[in-house]
Order: structure tokens, then C-alpha cells, then sequence
């Protein structure tokens, strides 16, 4: 009884297995049999190796706090992963580092950068003791892709920075004042301006967040902001590990959160979640044709049973597969936060339909499905 309970929270190696499938919500063991721990993660691949990245989280209700660090596991095939260890650590030596044991550290995401050969790591950081009020993104490098990475430092990106698409009542106060905006809800305070206008000086907030590098090489940040109402695309430094000053407001008032975008055929598609803590909600997805807009709002690409709660999971990714066309896969997380040790991963290839996107549920798939 005992063993069955901590081998169903994922504490236990099992024998390890070879995978030539994908199991949507199954544990899925790593070489050495133990249930991937990479929540939130992201995926870079080079050289023939995938290399997934993603928080390490810990038994029990505290397992959601940074205790350990993020995780890497490499992969050649998708579908059987290999532990690379830890990534980037929390720091154990340093109560006054950002990123000491018992901060948040969230949704790591990597990317090379060519100039510099360095591998950059951002995520979202949140200070130790402070719940989710700090809404700070953090940056890492390493010049080994598995790391270890140092951490750099954290923002609040863009102080006393307009975005690119600023409206003049974006940027004024109303005669009324900032402060009548209060009576309304939070989708229309962040719509009328109020959080951009009250973060402008300190720089805007970073939750949710993911990082895209587009073909020119140039990469950008996308993030949940302005108190989780308002999605931001910053353009990041060429060294990738600050930013430029140029910047996006995408949907004011939308209240997404979870970013993960891909580009295909010259339009990029960007799934986003609702915000509901762990809750699964739906999902919705949005293209352009410019990283800085417009955006057209396509509403839900999940479709079937449970496709009004994401399949009861929330979006953290989208990884183009390699040497097949067209061919993506749609990354999201089955949230446990009484144990979250035991999240699970829902994997799920997109399928490109009627000028649009669709994701439905399998039980189990492989990559053969890109070949139809
Ligand atoms: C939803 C976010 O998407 C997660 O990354 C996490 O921040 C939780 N909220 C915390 O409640």
C-alpha cells in the first residue's frame, strides 16, 4: 500500500522502459525510470538532440516553490528521455539571492544565441516570501547546452519605455485621474491604459512568460503582464539577455496567460490560456503575419471532449519537429498542485485546417501522425 502511494506521486524508479509512442497524462519515465520532472518546460533542439527544460518540482503542497532548480533531459527520438540533470540550481548558499531555495522559478525556456554561443535561459522569477508580486523575468547563460547556467539577473522589462503601439490616451492620464479608473473592472482599467501607465517608471510586470527567436535571428519575450490582463512581446538584446526598448501590447484587457508560439509559412500562431491558478480553462490562439501585429483572435483550437479546459492542462509550449513539415507539437501541463511531482504532460500534435489550427485528443500517438 505504502510503496503503490509513493510510486503513484512519482517517488520511486520503476523499471525503465523503451517508448515508441506518446501517452498524453501517463507517467512517463526517464532513463532511469523515474517520472520526467520538467514542468512548464520548453524544448531546444541542436545537433540531433532535443533538450527539454522545465521546473523540478517537489512532493507535497510546497513542491511548487524553486527547491531545487530546472531540469534537463535530452532526447534523440521524442519519445524516450534521457536525465541531464540540473540545469540551473537555486541558490542554497545565498539567502539573499534572487534566486534562493524557496523562490519561484517558472515555465525556463532556452535559446542559442550565435553571436555569443551561449545558451540563454529565461523564466519567470518570483522573490522568496513575496506570493506573486514580484513579477520579474530571470535570465541564466551557460556555454554547455545542459549547463550549469549562472544567473544574471532579473527585470522588470522596459522602464519608461512606451510600446511600439501606445495610443495617446494609452499614455495620458485622464482628466479624471488614474485613480477613477479603480470602479472598474480589471480588464477595463488594463484596456484604458491604467496598469501600463502605473508600471511605466519601475517597469512593466513579467509572469507567464516564453521566448521565441525568429528567423532573422533576433529574439523576443513574451510575457503575461500588467496583472495578468495584457500579453507583452519584448524585443530581447542581440546578446539576448536584455532588452531593446521595443515592445507590444497584444490584446489589453485580454487576461491571458501561458504563451507558447510558433511560426509557420510566414504567420506565427500564439496559444495562450485564461488565468485560473492550476485550474484548466480554455485555451485560445491568435496569428499574425507580424510579430508586432495585427493579431486576429481565432478563439479555442482544442476541439472534442474537454476541449473547454485544454484537456485539462495549460499550454507551455509548441516544438517544431524536426526534418518533418509542418509538422508541431503541442506542449501543455496537467497541473497537480497538491503534489505536483506528479504533474503530467499533455503532448498533442497540431493539425493546420481551414486556415487555422485544430488540437484533438489522442490516448496515444506518434510521429507517423505527421506523415499523413
Ligand atoms: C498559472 C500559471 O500559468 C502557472 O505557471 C503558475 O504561475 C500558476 N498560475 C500559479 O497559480
Amino acid at each position: 500500500m505504502l510503496l503503490s502511494a509513493l510510486f503513484a506521486h512519482g517517488l520511486l524508479a520503476q523499471e525503465a522502459r523503451i517508448y515508441n509512442n506518446f501517452k498524453p497524462g501517463e507517467l512517463w519515465l526517464d532513463n532511469n525510470g523515474v517520472h520526467i520532472n520538467a514542468h512548464g518546460g520548453g524544448i531546444l533542439f541542436e545537433n540531433g538532440i532535443y533538450y527539454w527544460f522545465g521546473e523540478h518540482k517537489v512532493a507535497g503542497r510546497q513542491g511548487n516553490k524553486a527547491l531545487v532548480g530546472v531540469h534537463c533531459y535530452s532526447s534523440a527520438d521524442l519519445y524516450n528521455w534521457k536525465d541531464e540533470g540540473i540545469a540551473l540550481s537555486v541558490d542554497t548558499t545565498n539567502e539573499n539571492s534572487e534566486i534562493t531555495r524557496g523562490c519561484v522559478i517558472e515555465r525556463p525556456k532556452v535559446v542559442f544565441n550565435e553571436k555569443t554561443q551561449k545558451y540563454v535561459m529565461w523564466f519567470h522569477l518570483e522573490l522568496k516570501g513575496q506570493g506573486y508580486s514580484a513579477a520579474r523575468c530571470g535570465v541564466a547563460v551557460s556555454d554547455n547546452v545542459t549547463g550549469p547556467y549562472k544567473y544574471l539577473r532579473s527585470y522588470r522589462p522596459n522602464p519608461k519605455k512606451w510600446p511600439v503601439n501606445a495610443t495617446e490616451k494609452d499614455t495620458t492620464i485622464p482628466e479624471s485621474g488614474d485613480t477613477a479608473l479603480l470602479k472598474l473592472s480589471g480588464n477595463e482599467r488594463a484596456a484604458a491604459g491604467y496598469y501600463l501607465r502605473r508600471d511605466y517608471p519601475v517597469g512593466q510586470m513579467s509572469r507567464d512568460m516564453t521566448v521565441f527567436v525568429d528567423d532573422d535571428g533576433k529574439a523576443y519575450l513574451i510575457y503575461a503582464s500588467e496583472e495578468n490582463y495584457t500579453m507583452h512581446i519584448a524585443e530581447l538584446s542581440s546578446d539576448y539577455t536584455s532588452f531593446t526598448g521595443r515592445w507590444y501590447r497584444l490584446f489589453p484587457g485580454g487576461h491571458r496567460e501561458a504563451p507558447a508560439i510558433f511560426k509557420r509559412s510566414g504567420r506565427y500562431y500564439l496559444i495562450t490560456s485564461g488565468c485560473t491558478g492550476w485550474a484548466p480553462n480554455a485555451a485560445r490562439y491568435a496569428v499574425a503575419t507580424s510579430l508586432f501585429g495585427p493579431w486576429e483572435d481565432k478563439g479555442n483550437p482544442c476541439v472534442g471532449k474537454d476541449s473547454e479546459i485544454t484537456f485539462n492542462s495549460q499550454s507551455t509550449f509548441v516544438l517544431p519537429v524536426q526534418n518533418k513539415k509542418d509538422a508541431f507539437v503541442f506542449m501543455a501541463d496537467r497541473w497537480k498542485p497538491e503534489n505536483p511531482i506528479d504533474g503530467r504532460y499533455i503532448w498533442l500534435p497540431v493539425k493546420f485546417i481551414d486556415n487555422g489550427i485544430r488540437i484533438q485528443w489522442f490516448d496515444e500517438w506518434n510521429l507517423d501522425f505527421f506523415n499523413k
